[in-house]
Parts: C-alpha cells; structure tokens; sequence
C-alpha cells in the first residue's frame, strides 16, 4: 500500500518512517514530484490537516495524509496554537519562535503546555482524522539540540528532560505527533 506524507519537513518523514509498518511504502513529496508550497490557510489544526492531504490527493489521486500541529500553552489563553509555525512572524525560524514563547513566558508562575496533533487521511472512499495529544510545560530555557521547532524548551509531563534531549524514538513513544501517527497506523495497517 503506497501513502503520500504531505509534508516538507524531512524531520518529521523520518519520526513517522520509524513508526509505520513495512508493508506501507510511505512516499514524500519528493518522491512524487512535487516541490511547492501547500496552503494551509485555516483556523483550526484539524481544517488545516485536511487541506493539506486533500490537496495532495486531488492532483496525484494517491492515498495521501497530513499532519498538523500546534503547542497551546494555559496562561496564554492557548496561544500560539494554530499559529505555531508563524509566531513570531511570516516564514520565522523556530529559534525566533522559541524566543518569543519565552519572552511571553516571562513571569508566569503557570507553565503547563500542550502539543496537538491532528492527521487527516484522504483516500478515493474516506476522510479521516486521528488526534494525539502531549502535555507538558515550557522550561524557562532552552535544553538540548535534538529534534526540531520548539523541542528544546517543551518538557513532557513525569520526564525531566526536554524533547529536544530524548532521541527520536524516546520522543516518538510519547510525543503528540506519535500518539496521532500510532492511532493512524492502527487503522490502515488493518485496511491492508
Ligand atoms: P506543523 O503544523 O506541524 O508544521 O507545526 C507547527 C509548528 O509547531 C511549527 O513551528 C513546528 O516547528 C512546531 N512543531 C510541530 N511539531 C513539533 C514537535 O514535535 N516538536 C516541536 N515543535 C513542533
């Protein structure tokens, strides 16, 4: 069964390759010849994911999926949320994110978090959402250099380390994305 990831983050291609069963032949964007920008211009996690994957579908009719996150965090009314990836501006570098999560942070005695994810899959019969969820709190700086986007100051609930401190697999066990991708794989591994 061959599946489109519709994404251009090669960090999360390689999480979600490290989760899947073998007898799915996951193929990137690349591998299908696409190489441009896929809108993802809604208000919730969910329309976004969809957008993504129908897009996807609809140019190349393969099985395809998407993903997408956002970090909520309580004392800023759940901000960033779905606005995660642009925070701290159009096109802004995860550091310029963090940076800004933790000037925002500053003096607040609540630091619980959430990352949310949702994966829609699109298919010629069926649309369907899978959602993870990781809670947790922001740190009041950075810790390690794994991972990506806000990994190093996000520290899941009961470890006490950052995400950006565990390996990909550790990461992957409890990570929202992991949790979304597993309940996902559960599901076509039992169509195919
Ligand atoms: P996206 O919707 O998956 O592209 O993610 C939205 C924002 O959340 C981007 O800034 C990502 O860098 C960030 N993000 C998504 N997944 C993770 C994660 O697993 N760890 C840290 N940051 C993430």
């Amino acid at each position: 069964m061959k599946i489109v990831f519709a994404t251009n983050n090669l960090n999360k291609l390689k999480e979600i390759q490290q989760i899947l069963p073998t007898s799915i032949e996951l193929l990137s964007l690349k591998d299908i010849g696409f190489s441009g920008e896929i809108p993802e211009d809604h208000e919730t996690l969910e329309e976004n994911a969809f957008q993504k994957a129908q897009y996807i579908f609809d140019r190349y009719k393969i099985s395809c999926f998407a993903d997408d996150t956002g970090l909520e965090v309580e004392s800023l009314n759940g901000a960033p949320g779905v606005y995660s990836a642009r925070y701290a501006g159009d096109d802004c570098a995860a550091e310029n994110n963090m940076k800004k999560l933790l000037s925002e942070m500053q003096g607040k005695a609540n630091r619980r978090a959430a990352f949310k994810t949702v994966v829609a899959f699109v298919t010629d019969t069926e649309k369907c959402a899978f959602k993870g969820i990781a809670i947790g709190e922001i740190l009041n700086e950075k810790h390690g250099d794994k991972g990506f986007g806000y990994d190093p100051i996000f520290k899941p609930e009961g470890y006490d380390v950052s995400y950006a401190e565990m390996s990909s697999l550790e990461k992957n066990k409890i990570s929202h994305r992991g949790k979304a991708v597993r309940k996902f794989t559960d599901y076509i591994s039992l169509m195919s």
